[in-house]
């Protein structure tokens, strides 16, 4: 079992497949040029299953695949196929736009993927094209309803911002709530990618805005999850995640793994230690050793917003949220 310094028990890993992603969202990636990390520092799925079967061997029950946008890589469903055959019982879940799921949610299912979490942000075109970057809202929306029908578990999120999509918390709800889907509104994080425009609305006055819609209550967290659930009176529930919140951190149970194989113990990249080498000699025991080294040095907290106020220097696109 992997325990950090805390005593928190980490069994929880997520792996980005690729930093590469088909949308600009303007909270996560919105300057260009960019530049990428070169293909072939990218660690190969058999090398990334190399190092799942460690975590899996060292404790780890749930496994979240990310990016950047993870559909992007190519063969994606074989890789989930391996986990999922080496050992079906994970939780197994991925993060990911829905841009690409029209044509891959069957794939994905029949793979052994059980869960999806999707961003839907706004239910307009417009807000959706300025949000990306680009015209994504019908594809989107094309690929969450066939991801349910394949019978696919979907979580949405929903980063909501001033002067932008403040105005469709409730409808992002409703249209959440229609499909059976937990929608979790999550706070803007500000980090030195995002576009300086950003307002964040913070969870007491999207919790105001709800109340003059909704009866609820709170239920607190849902085991390890970051998120704080609310329940309305009809029994439908919704999340909220502050990551400036006193309680953030305490039950953290994850870390997680980039393309090029930085193991990262928490929201920062200070910390990282590199997987590549052992996992690309086939040192099984030297990349356990890195993961045993990552858990001991996890902080007990992240540092953004405290006393000074330290910004994430970290990149979404690199680690998937
Ligand atoms: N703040 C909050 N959430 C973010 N995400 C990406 N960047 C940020 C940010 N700066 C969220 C997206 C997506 C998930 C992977 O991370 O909404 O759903
Ligand atoms: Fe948007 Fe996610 Fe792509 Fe970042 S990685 S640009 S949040 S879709």
């Amino acid at each position: 079992m992997l325990i950090d310094s805390y005593n928190r028990v980490v069994d929880y890993i997520r792996i980005s497949v690729t930093e590469r992603c088909n949308f600009r969202c303007q909270y996560c990636m919105p300057e260009k040029p960019f530049s990428w990390v070169p293909k072939e520092n990218l660690l190969t799925f058999e090398e990334l299953f190399m190092f799942i079967k460690v975590t899996i061997d060292e404790g780890v029950k749930k496994i979240r695949i990310t990016g950047g946008e993870p559909l992007l890589r190519e063969d994606l469903d074989v890789f989930i196929k391996m986990i999922y055959d080496y050992a079906p019982e994970i939780d197994l879940a991925m993060t990911t736009n829905a841009y690409l799921l029209k044509s891959t949610a069957q794939k994905l299912k029949d793979a052994g993927l059980k869960r999806l979490n999707v961003s839907i942000d706004t239910l307009k075109p417009d807000v959706a094209q300025k949000i990306a970057q680009k015209d994504v809202l019908a594809n989107v929306l094309e690929g969450v309803e066939e991801a349910l029908a394949v019978g696919l578990k979907v979580k949405v999120n929903m980063v909501p911002m001033h002067n932008m999509n403040a105005d469709e918390i409730v409808d992002v709800l409703e249209y959440s709530k229609a499909r059976g889907m937990v929608v979790r509104f999550i706070e803007y994080m500000e980090n030195k990618y995002a576009s300086k425009e950003i307002s964040r609305v913070p969870s007491s006055e999207l919790l105001a805005i709800l109340a003059q819609h909704y009866d609820f209550v709170e239920e607190g967290y849902d085991g390890a999850s970051p998120s704080r659930y609310y329940r309305m009176s009809d029994g439908y529930k919704f999340g909220i995640i502050e990551p400036y919140g006193d309680d953030f951190c305490k039950q953290c149970n994850r870390i997680r793994l980039t393309a090029e194989g930085h193991l990262i113990p928490c929201l920062y990249f200070d910390e990282a230690l590199s997987i590549g080498k052992a996992i690309k000699e086939g040192n099984i025991a030297g990349a356990a050793e890195v993961l045993r080294e990552v858990v001991k040095n996890k902080p007990e907290k992240n540092r953004w917003g405290g006393e000074d106020g330290e910004v994430s220097s970290r990149a979404f696109y690199e680690t998937g949220g």
